[in-house]
C-alpha cells in the first residue's frame, strides 16, 4: 500500500507524514509549499512540489506511485482571510478536492481521508460535549469549504466504492519536535506567545461567559495525537473499512481560555496578568469533542495533555523567535 499525503509539507501534514511512515506505511508527499516546509519532511519521504489543483500531475503521482490511499490535509485555512477572499477559498479547498477526487476514482483508489474541523460546527449550541450529531452551522467560508469537502467526499465515496474518513479536528497545538511546530499566529496559543514577545500582556475575550472561571473553553487536541489519529484512520480503511465515517478529533475534555493563559505564563516564565477586554460577537462559551466514536471506531484516544501541547509550542516558537526565549 503507498499513501498520498496532500499538504504533506505542512504542520499537521508533517506529523501524519512521519508517523505514518514511522509506522511501516509507503507514503509520498504532494505540496506545492504555499505554507508548507519541505525540511520538516525527512529526506527518505519523496515530496513532490505541486498542487493538487492539477489534476494531470495528481493522476501522475498516483499511477507513478501505485498510491492505493489518500490522506488530503492540503488546504488553506485562516478564517479571517476566507472572510475576504472566499472564492479563492472556495476554488482551493473545495475545487482542489473536486479534482483528487476525480483523479481518485478515475485511478481507482478506494481509500480516502479528509482533513474536516470543528469549523463545521460554527458556534455549537450549549452542550455539554459536540457530538457528530451536533447540527454543522459553519459561520466561515472556511467552515463552508470544510463542510461542503465532507459532503463532496461522502457522496464521491458512494459513487465511486471509495471508503472514506472525515475527521474533524479541535484546536490542534504542539509539536513532536521545535524544527515541526507551527508557524503561523493564527490560534490561541501563538497568538499569546505573540504578545508576550512584544512584552504585551495576553488578552482574554469575555469573562462573563456561563463557564466556571467566565472564560471560553476549548477542546485542545497534541498534533502528535491527531498524527495518530491519521494513522489509525488510515489503518481501518486498508483492514477493509467500508462505507464513510465522520468523527471528531479531540480530547473530550475544555481547558479554558484563562486557564491555558496561567498555563503558559508557567511554561515561558512570563506571568504577567491578562487584559479582559469585551467578548467577541457570536464566540460560543463551550466547545469540546465528545470523542468517544473515534474511540469507538478507530480505537484511538489522544493521550498527551495540554501541558505537552504548550511545553513543545513554546519550544517551537522559541527557535523561530529567539527574542522570547530570553524574555
Ligand atoms: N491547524 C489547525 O488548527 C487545523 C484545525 C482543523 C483543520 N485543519 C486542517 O488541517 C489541514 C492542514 O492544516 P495545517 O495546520 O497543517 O496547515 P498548513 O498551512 O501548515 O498546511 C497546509 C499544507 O498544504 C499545502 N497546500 C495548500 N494548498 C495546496 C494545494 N492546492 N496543493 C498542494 N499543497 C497545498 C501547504 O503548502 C501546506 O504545506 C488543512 O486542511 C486545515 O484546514 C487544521
Amino acid at each position: 500500500m503507498t499513501w498520498l499525503i496532500t499538504g504533506g509539507a505542512g504542520y499537521i501534514g508533517a506529523h501524519v507524514a512521519r508517523v505514518m511512515a514511522g509506522a511501516g506505511e509507503d507514503v509520498v508527499v504532494l505540496d506545492d509549499i504555499s505554507s508548507g516546509v519541505p525540511r520538516r519532511l525527512p529526506a527518505d519521504i519523496p515530496l513532490i512540489k505541486g498542487s493538487a489543483l492539477d489534476g494531470g500531475l495528481v493522476r501522475q503521482v498516483l499511477a507513478e506511485h501505485e498510491v492505493t490511499g489518500v490522506v488530503h490535509l492540503a488546504a488553506r485555512k485562516q478564517v479571517g482571510e476566507s472572510v475576504e477572499q472566499p472564492a479563492r477559498y472556495y476554488r482551493e479547498n473545495v475545487g482542489g478536492l473536486t479534482t483528487l477526487l476525480e483523479a481518485v476514482a478515475e485511478a481507482g483508489v478506494r481509500r480516502f481521508v479528509f482533513s474536516s474541523s470543528a469549523a463545521v460546527y460554527g458556534n455549537p449550541p450549549d452542550v455539554d460535549l459536540v457530538g457528530e450529531d451536533t447540527p454543522c452551522a459553519p459561520v466561515s467560508p472556511y467552515g463552508e469549504t470544510k463542510l461542503a469537502g465532507e459532503w463532496l467526499v461522502r457522496a464521491a465515496g458512494r459513487a465511486h466504492g471509495i471508503a472514506t474518513v472525515c475527521l474533524r479536528y479541535f484546536n490542534v497545538a504542539g509539536a513532536a519536535a521545535p524544527e515541526l511546530a507551527d508557524t503561523g499566529v493564527f490560534n490561541v496559543i501563538p497568538m499569546v506567545f505573540d504578545r508576550l514577545t512584544r512584552d504585551e500582556a495576553p488578552r482574554i475575550f469575555g469573562d462573563t461567559h456561563p463557564t466556571p472561571d467566565g472564560t471560553c473553553v476549548r477542546d485542545y487536541i497534541h498534533v502528535s495525537d491527531l498524527a495518530e489519529a491519521h494513522l489509525a484512520a488510515a489503518r481501518r480503511l486498508a483492514g477493509g473499512g467500508e462505507g464513510d465515517l465522520t468523527v471528531n478529533i479531540g480530547r473530550g475534555e475544555g481547558v479554558s481560555v484563562r486557564e491555558l493563559i496561567d498555563l503558559i505564563g508557567e511554561v515561558s516564565g512570563d506571568r504577567r496578568p491578562a487584559l479582559v477586554e469585551p467578548a467577541r460577537a457570536g464566540d460560543a462559551p463551550r466547545a469540546v469533542a465528545d470523542a468517544r466514536l473515534a474511540a469507538a471506531e478507530l480505537g484511538w484516544t489522544a493521550r498527551r495533555g495540554v501541558r505537552e501541547m504548550v511545553e513543545s509550542a513554546w519550544a517551537g516558537w522559541c527557535l523561530h523567535h529567539p527574542e522570547a526565549a530570553r524574555h
